[in-house]
């Protein structure tokens, strides 16, 4: 969806120039929700701007879509794109759904549409139309005014949204706050999103991808349990904190410490059969599909078929239903709570509820108290 190739600023003419970006590379795809981070003056606004074309490049190219940006006309572009940004603010002589429908209204969609839309958009957000349309910014709180900006920027319907620090100024609550309902936002309406911060809190809690920048320079890019498990270098470390690299239960994923592999069996197999194969493997317990699908049905036990060997035609009829099914980035601390009293194993799954691995209870439990522990030896 948008790619930055060797894209390169330079600041200033003949002896006095500063390098700002220096020869970056980015891919983002659709959907993605991207995060620059870094400490200040690294360059996260400039590339930001230049996305937009409100800084121009010095060298390099910025692919939207397939297609280059060097020639597009500037006013068309940045009507296509979203922006954002905490000091720019609204426009304090118009009133909140005036402010929305500036983009609508350059590309001349018709006012009733516009309205119904920019509606639409407000209650997304939880701001009621019928007090707040008719009024004007300052009569707004501040994460009230923070949320027409984004809405300001949904309302163009752009693909492609930036985002510059847009929640530094609040408190940290409705920053929260206003963190969950844009990332909420960003997944029902498939945007994609660059988004500069320098609060690593912020950039965990809502990025696909973190991009780490230093100097001009990206220094690590990736997701951020990826950057939290594998930090490319000391800079990384030292700029996520080491509190947070500790491995914790609140933030290591199940698939960290399951069982890969899980034997599954399928509901029709017969339970000789399953014994069989359950010797073989030295394993005590399978996880139970049933239907096209593979889905997750159940579990048993090699106990279980023992023990009712000969009465039981297939697995099905030996199954325990009651299995708790995670996904594999649940977090360690989150499985152990919702495990029930009578919860032998978790059955990890994917998207389609596919079982991709096994905890048992056991385990599960021995496993938090160990990334307890370590969390907090030091
Ligand atoms: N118009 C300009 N002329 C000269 N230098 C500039 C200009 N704009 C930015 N710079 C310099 O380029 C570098 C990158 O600036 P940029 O605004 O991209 O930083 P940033 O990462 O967004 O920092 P912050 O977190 O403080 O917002 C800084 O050293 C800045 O001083
Ligand atoms: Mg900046």
């Amino acid at each position: 969806m948008l790619e930055l190739k060797e894209l390169t600023k330079v600041f200033g003419s003949g002896d006095d120039t500063f390098v700002a970006v220096d020869n970056i590379n980015l891919t983002v795809e659709k959907g993605q929700f991207v995060v620059l981070i870094g400490p200040s003056g690294c360059g996260k606004t400039t590339t930001l701007k230049m996305i937009n074309h409100l800084v121009k490049k010095t060298s390099g190219d910025i692919i939207i879509n397939g297609k280059s940006t060097s020639n597009l006309d500037v006013v068309e572009l940045r009507r296509d794109i979203g922006y954002v940004i905490q000091s720019i603010g609204l426009f304090p002589h118009l009133n909140i759904a005036n402010n929305v429908e500036i983009v609508p209204k350059l590309k001349k969609v018709p006012k009733e549409d516009r309205r119904k839309r920019t509606y639409e958009l407000m209650d997304l957000v939880g701001l009621d139309p019928d007090i707040y349309a008719e009024r004007y910014p300052a009569e707004l709180s501040g994460g009230q005014q923070q949320r027409v900006g984004v809405l300001r920027a949904l309302a163009a319907e752009p693909d492609l949204i930036l985002m510059d620090e847009p929640f530094g100024a609040l408190d940290p609550i409705t920053r929260d706050q206003l963190q969950e309902e844009m990332k909420d936002l960003q997944q029902r309406l498939n945007k994609t999103i660059v988004f500069v911060t320098h609060d690593m809190d912020e950039a965990l809690a809502m990025a696909d991808v973190i991009v780490l920048m230093k100097d001009g320079h990206i220094v690590q890019a990736a997701s951020p349990e990826e950057m939290l498990r594998n930090p490319a270098n000391e800079f990384v470390r030292e700029f996520i904190g080491e509190d947070r690299l500790a491995p914790q239960p609140d933030i290591t994923p199940v698939s960290d410490i399951m069982v890969t592999n899980p034997m599954v069996v399928e509901a029709k197999d017969k339970p000789r059969d399953v014994l069989g194969r359950m010797k073989k493997s030295s394993t005590d317990i399978a996880v139970v599909t049933k239907g096209s699908g593979r889905r997750v049905y159940g579990y048993v036990t090699a106990n279980r078929i023992q023990s009712q060997q000969g009465k039981a035609s297939s697995v099905e009829e030996l199954v325990t239903e009651t299995v708790v099914t995670v996904r594999g980035n649940t977090t360690v601390r989150d499985a152990a709570a919702s495990l029930a009293s009578d919860t032998r194993i978790l059955v990890v799954v994917d998207r389609q509820n596919r079982p991709v691995g096994l905890v048992t209870r056991a385990w599960l439990l021995q496993s938090l108290v160990e990334l307890w522990d370590e969390s907090s030896s030091d």
